[in-house]
């Protein structure tokens, strides 16, 4: 069983229960980081780990054959019987039990659970949870990009990215990784690319920055260094709102780059991009505090 729509009502459920899981914080402190991953920055909190402990759950109890690739546990093989499970082994969901840690950190609402369906190398569909909006959003491949509202179940509004915006009037979002000498990388292309755009915009979650180009709700979004769960589902949403999501010059997008914007504006943003040569990493020994 690989029909995308079916694939996508697993993600929704499984993301939907995370979502409630991660919205039922309650303390009056924030909630404690267990952890740290890349950087002293890049942090882990209890609420990541249960989530994706949640999401491994549901998938296992419905789809036991399948592969599960979580931010936070790695990749598990499922623990049944591959032969007698027929093309249940060529399904590998991929998650970001909480992408945003750093605005859950810190009780703003920008945060998301993202679950994508993966098969044979190929996206099929995709959910990003939107709690703090009451917000699903959706795609299964070839059947469109649809936005799903708290209290309303049944309706679905279908997603449309802007088309026709000019690089000089593009609001284009962008995201930063963890670690400082790239950062630095960054924050040259950020201040580069300003004085040619509308604005500029960091929303601290590249799951919910995908899916506000989707929305019309951003013109362009690219970030360099993502790892796949942080664009998986986000970017299928993206390409079936009628964005083009991919990487530089030509690439696909990868962890390298992704960048997705509407069909017009895609080939300015990469052109400019080009030129800045984004993917470059700071070499250590210019960092000032180092
Ligand atoms: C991060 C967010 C952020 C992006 C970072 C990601 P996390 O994911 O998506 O917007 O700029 O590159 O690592 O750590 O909150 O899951
Ligand atoms: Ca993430
Ligand atoms: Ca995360």
């Amino acid at each position: 069983m690989t029909d995308p729509e079916a694939l996508l009502r697993i993600a929704m459920d499984a993301a939907g229960e995370a979502g409630r899981l991660l919205a039922s914080w309650r303390g009056n402190e924030r909630p404690e980081v267990i952890d740290t991953k890349s950087s002293p920055t890049d942090v882990v909190t209890e609420m990541d780990r249960r989530s994706e402990a949640l999401i491994t759950e549901w998938i296992r109890a419905v789809r036991p054959g399948d592969t599960v690739l979580g931010e936070e546990g790695g990749q598990t093989l499922g623990g049944y019987d591959v032969d007698a499970a027929g093309d249940q082994a060529q399904v590998r969901w991929v998650v970001d039990p909480l992408d945003g840690t750093v605005n859950y950190l810190y009780g703003l609402p920008d945060w998301a659970v993202s679950i994508a369906a993966e098969v044979d190398g190929t996206i099929l569909a995709g959910v990003v949870e939107v709690p703090r909006f009451g917000e699903t959003f959706t795609a299964a491949a070839g059947r469109g990009a649809w936005l799903h509202r708290d209290g309303d179940p049944k309706a679905a509004i279908p997603l449309h990215c802007n088309s026709g915006v000019a690089l000089g009037q593009a609001l284009v979002g962008t995201g930063f990784g963890y670690d400082s000498a790239r950062r630095r990388v960054q924050g040259e292309v950020v201040a580069a690319l300003l004085p040619h755009v509308r604005d500029i915009r960091r929303g601290g979650s590249a799951a919910v920055d995908l899916c506000s180009v989707a929305a019309g709700r951003m013109d362009a979004f690219f970030e360099r260094g993502l790892n796949y769960w942080d664009y998986a589902a986000g970017g299928l949403i993206a390409r079936e709102a009628g964005a083009l999501v991919g990487g530089l010059s030509g690439r696909p997008e990868s962890t390298s780059m992704t960048i997705a914007a509407g069909p017009e504006l895609f080939g300015p943003l990469d052109a400019f991009l080009t030129r800045l040569d984004p993917e470059r990493d700071a070499p250590r020994d210019r960092e000032p505090h180092a």
